[in-house]
């Protein structure tokens, strides 16, 4: 049976990227009836600082987006991360499966850490132990996810895989059969899995940009949407009419995909439609899909914001349901791996 499993941090400035890369294809799961968990990553957020009272507000505001974006809390399980121990008791146990040089590889940590890595947090090169820890405590089979998650992904695979070998004799006294953790499915894809800064179609869109025009927030009204499409950095050229034509053109590619992503169309559809167009034609077409396609989701957004203690409801409605799935996992891989339970 398919279980999917994803999260997101909540770190502020929700985005384009956020909406198309993951939390819409979190819906489009939910409408396959698939027992889906969707997760605000609080555990995560705090390997780089953050403010509490921000915090606080970022999570709600991750919970509100989950819901406004059509996530149906009782057809799917949201909720918080730190509200369920056992996705940080699970880590531990993984941080003795994984391998220091299967984290050395780990390319988003030598891009958060930078020069000064010294300094960098534990939490931070363990971040993606952690997430596996997540998807495993439900033994999910699939997560889908933006482009950038692909490695942590493997990560997660491999530690799937290791345990099971490492512990095969005892799983199968244990009575599981093939493999205690499923192989997980990364599910990546679509003309959205890697959204562009607007400012510079080689750097992809983020959160943590200091330009707010380089991306387009969930909580952005109509005027700043269409502004900062009209202001987005293009080429002069006009749009090509076939898919090739998009190489070497890194910002037409992005608004192109960005296009179809909204639409639900392919690229190449798109640039049947556009080919031959100008900018001048273009961005005002895409500035109208993105705010019909947008605006209700921030004024629904907004709406739920007035009232945390729903919210907050929700999340601990979720963590409830979420903490029996984890559990029974817990429970297994402690006998699994040797400990003696309380009874
Ligand atoms: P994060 O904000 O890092 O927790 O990301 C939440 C989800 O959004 C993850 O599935 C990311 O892969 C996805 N995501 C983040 N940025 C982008 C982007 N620029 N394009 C597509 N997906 C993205
Ligand atoms: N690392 C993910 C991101 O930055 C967030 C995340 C944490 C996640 N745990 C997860 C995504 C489990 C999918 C599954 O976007």
């Amino acid at each position: 049976k398919e279980l999917v499993f994803s999260g997101v941090q909540p770190t502020g400035n929700l985005h384009l990227g956020n909406y198309l890369g993951a939390i819409r294809r979190f819906v489009e799961m939910q409408a396959r009836d698939a027992q889906c968990l969707y997760c605000v990553v609080d555990l995560h957020a705090i390997t780089v600082w953050q403010d509490p009272d921000a915090l606080r507000g970022q999570i709600r505001e991750v919970t509100a987006a989950f819901l406004a974006a059509g996530i149906d809390p009782k057809r799917s399980i949201v909720f918080n991360q730190s509200q369920v121990p056992q996705h940080a008791e699970l880590a531990w146990i993984f941080n003795c499966v994984a391998r220091l040089g299967w984290l050395n590889r780990m390319t988003q940590f030598k891009e958060k850490a930078g020069k000064d890595r010294e300094n960098a947090s534990i939490g931070l090169y363990d971040y993606p132990v952690l997430m596996a820890a997540d998807i495993l405590a439900y033994r999910a089979t699939h997560v889908p996810v933006g482009e950038d998650q692909k490695q942590h992904l493997e990560l997660t695979r491999d530690i799937a895989q290791k345990f099971n070998t490492d512990f095969a004799a005892a799983i199968a006294a244990q009575g599981h059969e093939g493999g205690f953790f499923p192989i997980t499915e990364p599910l990546i894809g679509g003309p959205a899995a890697r959204v562009m800064s607007l400012r510079d179609g080689t750097k992809k869109m983020s959160k943590s940009d200091p330009s707010d025009n380089s991306r387009i927030n969930l909580t952005d009204d109509a005027d700043a949407i269409a502004q900062k499409i009209r202001r987005a950095k293009t080429d002069p050229e006009p749009l090509p009419s076939e898919l090739p034509g998009l190489k070497e053109r890194p910002e037409a590619d992005n608004l192109v995909g960005i296009y179809a992503a909204l639409a639900g169309r392919s690229r190449e559809d798109v640039l049947r439609e556009f080919g031959g167009a100008q900018f001048s034609t273009f961005k005002p077409a895409l500035a109208d899909l993105a705010v019909s396609s947008l605006a209700p989701i921030a004024a629904e957004m907004r709406r739920l914001s007035a009232d945390p203690g729903h919210i907050e409801a929700v999340l601990a409605d979720g963590a409830e349901r979420a903490e029996a799935i984890a559990q029974e996992t817990l429970d297994a891989v402690k006998d699994i791996v040797g400990f003696v339970r309380r009874r």
